[in-house]
């Protein structure tokens, strides 16, 4: 594999130098112009986030040979190593991505309950800038309306009160096996997770995983939620999470994503 890239790498810089690869390419087609139209800026801030394709291999595969384009190049984050070119060794790097992508999904698993819709709004955020896959936990019995009515004796309180109530969950997942990171998301229900984290919690091996909290609430911290789920069940590494209001924005959101000390 590694002769082979070597060799993909040589044979490109050789096509690249014939084609004088980051220079102005033939009139009529998109121009081999991206090296002054792109700021190394674009490039290289960009690529860590854009989501590479098999469309974008064939792009610059054109792009390097010369030849017209499916789509308009401008702005794409194609400097991969951020040497400021487009080249060959951009298309290998490029390939790795989209394959990797393939071959394996994602290794993140955004996990939440929201009963009315605050803290699916951040799950949905954190989807977004992550890639990862999500999986909403519902309840087998959802909750009515009634049974989240806090100034009553309502079903949420009585689970609330009782440590050891485990709501059925209503389709269960069948393996967090393949997820290596774990963000687990929860509203505060009398300043804890509401007991169906902990069905949830007790469900599956956490044991080598990375587990995240995340909560959202009127008021409340997260810290004593955090304390309950790492005394509840076993969890290889579980970082510090983050509590939100429920007018967070995308922006709060992404500040404490880059703030995670996570390999990206
Ligand atoms: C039964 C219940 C108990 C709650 N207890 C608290 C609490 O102790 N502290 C707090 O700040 N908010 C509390 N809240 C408010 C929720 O945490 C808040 O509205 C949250 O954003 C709801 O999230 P969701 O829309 O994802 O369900 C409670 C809400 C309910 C229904």
């Amino acid at each position: 594999m590694k002769k082979l890239i070597t060799a993909l790498m040589t044979a490109g810089t050789l096509v690249a130098t014939m084609i004088g690869c980051g220079s102005t390419a033939d009139s009529g087609r998109i121009q081999a112009e991206p090296l002054t139209s792109l700021s190394a800026d674009v490039t290289s801030s960009a690529a860590i986030y854009y989501k590479y394709t098999e469309q974008d291999i064939q792009n610059l595969q054109d792009f390097i040979l010369v030849k017209p384009t499916e789509e308009d190049l401008a702005g794409k984050p194609y400097d991969l190593n951020g040497d400021d070119r487009w080249d060959v060794f951009d298309i290998c790097l490029m390939k790795q991505e989209v394959f990797k992508e393939t071959e394996t999904g994602s290794d993140t698993l955004v996990i939440y309950f929201s009963r009315t819709g605050n803290t699916e709004k951040i799950a949905e955020y954190l989807i977004e800038l992550t890639g990862a896959d999500s999986y909403v936990i519902e309840a087998a019995v959802p909750y009515s309306d009634d049974d989240i009515k806090y100034q009553t004796d309502c079903r949420a309180n009585r689970e609330q009160n009782d440590k050891t109530v485990r709501p059925e969950i209503a389709d269960p997942i069948d393996s967090i096996g393949s997820y290596d990171t774990i963000f687990l998301g929860y509203p505060i229900w009398w300043g804890e997770e509401p007991r169906i984290i902990d069905t949830f919690l007790e469900c599956y091996d956490f044991s080598d995983k990375t587990v995240i909290p995340f909560c959202t609430s009127a008021s409340s911290g997260i810290a004593a939620s955090e304390k309950n789920i790492a005394d509840l069940v076993p969890i290889g590494k579980q970082l510090e999470g983050r509590r939100f209001p429920a007018s967070a924005t995308k922006e709060d959101v992404q500040e404490w994503y880059d703030s995670l000390p996570l390999a990206r």
